[in-house]
């Protein structure tokens, strides 16, 4: 991976740029990487705070030979990439919260945004934008509450470099792993950071709330909730609110 490398001090997204890449023509392992974004893109049309030198801001290509269904995973897959990087390199664990918030201490920590070019049948580009709060120290007032760095949480500074090397390693072995043995074995790992299990949930979905208890997720990667009424809800995509 990453052996075609864009590097910006400044840029609006990251992820924008790795889709006009996209349509270019450029190479699978394609990394586009920022200091700092003035538009940074976050799920469900949500902005992403990407202050100068402080974060990673990064979007990676990949452009496995797959039909469209078989894409979800690799939103998983980044979030276990980065869980175990941070793990390596700031000493702390932390929550995944599906499907790929990373929180630390019930604050965001780390955000992915994984976005699909595809035709019919066939995978063009899956494009996986990752946002990581490394070394802030303060954020601006909306964010305080819900965000936190992983230098806030774990004491002390972090070396951005040595952790994207890590998410890089990461995804690459992963990557393979899924297209050899599919999703199962990594689902495993994806459950040991995952905080949902067992837990009393709401699902915001686009089609409205679903409350109940979370089951787990399948090997597509898509979460099984048990609604109050009894029934089994399969939520592709959603907003989570864990009851505590
Ligand atoms: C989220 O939690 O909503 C996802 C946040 C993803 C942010 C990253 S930062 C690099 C890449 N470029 C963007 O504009 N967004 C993603």
């Amino acid at each position: 991976l990453a052996r075609n490398i864009h590097y910006r001090e400044t840029i609006d997204s990251t992820q924008r740029l790795a889709h006009q890449l996209v349509q270019e023509g450029c190479p699978d392992g394609t990394l586009v990487i920022a200091e700092q974004q003035t538009g940074g893109r976050g799920r469900l049309r949500r902005s992403w705070y990407s202050p100068k030198y402080t974060g990673i801001w990064m979007s990676i290509v990949l452009r496995p030979d797959l039909p469209p269904q078989m894409a979800p995973p690799f939103t998983l897959i980044a979030a276990v990439a980065v869980a175990q990087a941070i793990e390596e390199t700031a000493g702390i664990v932390p929550e995944i919260k599906w499907p790929n918030d990373l929180l630390i201490g019930g604050k965001k920590c780390a955000g992915i945004l994984t976005e699909l070019e595809a035709d019919t049948d066939r995978i063009q580009a899956v494009i996986t934008g990752i946002g990581i709060n490394v070394n802030e120290t303060d954020f601006p007032d909306p964010l305080k509450s819900i965000a936190t760095s992983l230098s806030l949480a774990s004491g002390k500074k972090v070396k951005r470099a040595l952790l994207i090397q890590r998410i890089l390693e990461k995804l690459e072995k992963y990557e393979e792993i899924y297209l050899q043995n599919g999703f199962a074995p990594l689902k495993i790992l994806w459950e040991s950071y995952a905080n949902v299990a067992g837990k009393k949930i709401t699902a915001h979905t686009l089609k409205g709330d679903i409350s109940g208890s979370a089951v787990g997720i399948t090997d597509d990667g898509v979460l099984q909730l048990e609604g109050e009424d009894g029934q089994m809800h399969a939520i592709y995509s959603a907003d989570i609110e864990i009851e505590r």
